[in-house]
């Protein structure tokens, strides 16, 4: 084993971090569904105005910027431990703790997770990168009109296929991923353990259904 030691540098401060990091990139999913939920049951000026709030407002600019450094660090981290875990063939990383996680999401997280930064990357191009760089026209409040970008995205068929594509992803990432943070982090018990485990994976079903039903709201909405 030739793994650095270090704060960042050991496999084990490694699945730490993306513990850590993955625990708060779920409260940020949880915040960002809510604001997003205004696509369906508010206007497109809410839309504006929490789009607006969340890239203006400055104790949230300074969160977001954890946002990013916490997507990178996952990432990389999970990389490295992936290619770490395949070369120790046969114990890989979804089956370093025996048979209590051999289901197919905890095989496949590498996987599902290099999917869900790819889609990162289309859904920062498409939203995030327009907000900050665009020149987008304003609304009658004076915020950007994201809202206006956002269902001409889902109105295509490829556009919306790919995000139900990526929350089914994510969702299996998110079925497994609650509890194993749960457990790296060492907070296991007897009687709570079984009980994370169904959060986790109630979370991960309900969050990526709903984050899913948005663009196929806007895709099937005339009148939107
Ligand atoms: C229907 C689903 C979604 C819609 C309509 C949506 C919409 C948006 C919009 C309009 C922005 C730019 C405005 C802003 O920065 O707040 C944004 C930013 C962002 N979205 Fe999404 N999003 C969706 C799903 C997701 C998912 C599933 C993820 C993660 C897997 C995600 C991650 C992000 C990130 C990291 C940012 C940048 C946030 C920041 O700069 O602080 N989004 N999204």
């Amino acid at each position: 084993m030739t793994s650095k030691r270090g704060l960042f540098g050991s496999s084990l401060a490694r699945k730490y971090w993306m513990a850590l990091t993955g625990l708060f990139l779920i409260t940020f999913l949880v915040i960002h569904l809510v604001g997003n939920l205004t696509i369906v049951l508010g206007t497109a000026d809410d839309f504006n105005a929490y789009a607006a709030f969340m890239t203006s407002f400055p104790p949230i600019k300074i969160i977001s910027y954890l946002l990013y450094a916490s997507i990178l660090l996952h990432a990389v981290d999970g990389i490295v431990l992936a290619r770490q875990n395949s070369a120790a063939r046969p114990v890989g990383y979804g089956e370093y703790r025996g048979s209590a996680n051999s289901g197919w999401a905890s095989r496949n997280m590498a996987l599902l997770g290099i999917f869900t930064l790819l889609f990162l990357l289309v859904h920062m191009k498409s939203f995030w990168f327009e907000m900050h760089f665009g020149s987008l026209p304003l609304d009658a409040n004076g915020n950007k009109d994201l809202f206006g970008i956002t269902v001409a995205a889902f109105e295509q068929v490829w556009y919306t296929a790919f995000y139900v594509v990526a929350m089914v992803s994510l969702g299996f990432h998110l079925w497994h991923g609650v509890e194993s943070a749960f457990q790296t982090m060492g907070w296991t018990h007897p009687t709570y353990t079984p009980v994370v485990q169904i959060a986790g994976r109630t979370l991960a079903v309900v969050l990526c259904g709903a984050f899913a039903m948005i663009p196929l709201y806007v895709l099937i909405s005339p009148n939107i």
